[in-house]
């Protein structure tokens, strides 16, 4: 088993450097990134997938679902995430309504994305309903990571953000569905809020490295909503996020502290002015 500082000297990843962590068992770490600064500072920490999320909908723009994102919204995010990116692999969804329609449509998405954006590669939820338009995209020359289990873009129908494939029947759907996608051509699959040992089955199961959020530890990589893991949302507090940093509460701490020096005339002071 190799250790994973091997590769936290690759210069780039791709997706390749993804295929190789799975069959050396060294776990990968993503994490979404929505903006310049933030990927500058997740690429430079060891970050070896920056997943430009859906998720944008709800931590950057404040909707309850990630339905509303548009697909120039999507590019937005993407550039500049891009941008600020030397090492990491830069996914980025396709949002809800750009590729459920047919093959066609997917595609010009994913080339916008592409070729607009500047991503490396995008992401699609769903199964068997999706894997024709993921074949379609994979022919044309652009990597597809597939999501599984709990897919947020399809809330109304499920109705609720509860653990997915806890029943025998959706179990074996979801290991067929991890099966049609690698057939597909995915490079990875995303598993969402699913029971642990199911994670770790088709985990198992796959050629392509899975990556697990709420999915237990026997997935090949971990992805968290940064906003989540920064401590930067509080409102939202599921088992799977583990909090590595309180931001909230230290810029709550610096603005009382701004506001404060502002008001008594402290800020700026003589070596602060010109
Ligand atoms: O949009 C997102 O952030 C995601 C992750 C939760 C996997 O899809």
């Amino acid at each position: 088993m190799s250790t994973s500082s091997s590769f936290a000297d690759v210069p780039r990843v791709t997706t390749q450097t993804l295929q190789e962590m799975r069959r050396a068992e060294t776990p990968i770490a993503m994490l979404t990134a929505y903006d310049y600064t933030s990927a500058r500072i997740l690429d430079a920490a060891g970050a070896d997938v920056l997943l430009v999320g859906d998720s944008a909908s709800n931590v950057m723009a404040g909707h309850e679902t990630t339905l509303p994102i548009t697909v120039d919204q999507m590019i937005y995010h993407t550039q500049a995430v891009v941008r600020g990116v030397s090492r990491a692999l830069v996914v980025s969804d396709l949002p809800f309504g750009s590729y459920q329609g047919n093959a066609k449509e997917a595609l010009h998405t994913a080339i916008r994305m592409m070729k607009e954006a500047g991503s490396h590669a995008v992401k699609m939820e769903g199964g068997a309903g999706v894997a024709q338009m993921i074949r379609r995209i994979v022919d044309s020359g652009i990597p597809v990571m597939g999501h599984l289990g709990l897919t947020p873009q399809s809330i109304h129908k499920f109705g609720t953000y509860k653990v997915r494939a806890t029943e025998a029947s959706e179990a074996e759907e979801l290991r067929r569905d991890a099966d049609l996608l690698q057939e597909a051509g995915c490079f990875s699959i995303v598993l969402e809020k699913v029971p642990a040992a199911l994670a770790a089955d088709v985990t198992e199961q796959l050629e392509i490295p899975t990556i697990g959020i709420g999915a237990g530890v026997g997935c090949s990589g971990q992805v968290l909503v940064t906003h989540d893991m920064l401590g930067l949302t509080t409102d939202f507090n599921p088992r799977f996020v583990r909090r590595y940093a309180h931001l909230a509460d230290t810029i709550t701490e610096a603005v009382e502290a701004y506001v404060t020096d502002v008001r008594a005339h402290q800020f700026p002071n003589a070596d602060e002015s010109y």
